[in-house]
């Protein structure tokens, strides 16, 4: 059994694919790259984007919860955050941070309060809502999350969502090109590609599933995120090589986050800043939208 759990553990099968591929390098007429980059017609200093985290506490006894920490840390940094599942007073403080922040509300069954989330979210300055579709099932059926009721979504639901503001559309956790196109057919501006930290054994490698839910998406207008095990430049530079328009970080800011708050948050994003930056430029993309797989292998 010990041995069954940790093969079917797709976190780790997830890093092993990560760790195959490969990067060559170009220097000769390369320059410094510029990590700047587009998204949803604003500028971002990076391609690199916070988690849709949710349930975070006030870390070693400082006054903000972890959730607003980031946030001013997205903001300071000028990247695009994400949040997840809370009330809407506590959505509140953190549109109050000033961060763009995209408010990922979960598939509850009680659809009036999913409606409720994304207005609320749009009244207080959002910069976009989403859903995260792969927390719908658990293994009794329809899953709980901290005592509410999940339910399945149909593409006419998710439409429902896309119509009810004006602001962007995210679906999250697409992992096939059937929900990608499904989603692109509901009018979504962007989905992010994940298995939201391995819900499915054996769930495929986001990474895996990029090329062709790029090329299924090809003229749609969809930007495309990548997360699950994100934690580097390398990461990012793969993730971007493989289809992504950007890449968001996960449990991998934790360490940061809760040893020294909004500031370790910035030195941990900026770390992967300055790598993908130097990768970047060696190997001769000196913008974000240049980078294509051509340097890349796999073992
Ligand atoms: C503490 C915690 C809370 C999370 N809460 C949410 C949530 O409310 N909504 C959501 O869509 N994803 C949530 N996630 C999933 C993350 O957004 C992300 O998809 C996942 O952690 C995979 O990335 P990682 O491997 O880099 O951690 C949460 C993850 C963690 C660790």
């Amino acid at each position: 059994m010990e041995n069954y759990k940790r093969i079917s553990d797709p976190n780790i099968i997830t890093e092993k694919y990560m760790d195959s591929i490969l990067i060559e390098s170009r220097y000769i007429d390369s320059v410094k790259a510029d990590t700047e980059t587009e998204f949803f017609g604003e500028k971002f200093s990076m391609p690199v984007m916070t988690p849709a985290f949710s349930h975070l506490g006030k870390h070693a006894g400082r006054e903000k919860n972890g959730l607003v920490e980031y946030s001013e840390a997205a903001r300071d940094l000028n990247i695009l955050n994400f949040c997840g599942m809370m009330e809407n007073d506590q959505f509140k403080e953190i549109a109050d941070t000033g961060a763009k922040t995209v408010r990922i509300v979960k598939p509850y069954a009680d659809n009036g309060k999913v409606k409720d989330q994304m207005l609320f979210a749009k009244s207080v300055g959002a910069f976009a809502i989403g859903m995260d579709i792969d927390h719908i099932f658990g293994h009794e059926g329809y899953d709980v999350v901290v005592g509410e009721e999940m339910s399945f979504q149909t593409a006419e639901m998710l439409h429902s969502y896309v119509e009810l503001t004006d602001l962007p559309f995210v679906v999250k956790g697409v992992l096939s090109v059937a929900d990608a196109v499904k989603s692109a057919d509901i009018g979504a501006k962007a989905i992010i590609v994940s298995h939201h930290h391995g819900r499915v054994p054996y769930a495929v490698p986001p990474m895996m599933v990029l090329p062709e839910i790029k090329d299924a998406l090809e003229g749609r207008d969809v930007k495309i995120i990548v997360d699950c095990g994100i934690a580097s430049g390398a990461d990012v530079f793969k993730a971007i090589a493989l289809g992504a328009d950007a890449a968001a970080v996960g449990r991998s800011m934790l360490p940061a986050l809760e040893s020294e708050g909004s500031e370790g948050v910035k030195k941990f994003i900026g770390g992967v800043q300055s790598e993908l930056r130097y990768i970047m430029s060696s190997t001769g993309f000196e913008k974000v939208s240049d980078i294509d797989s051509s340097v890349l292998y796999e073992l």
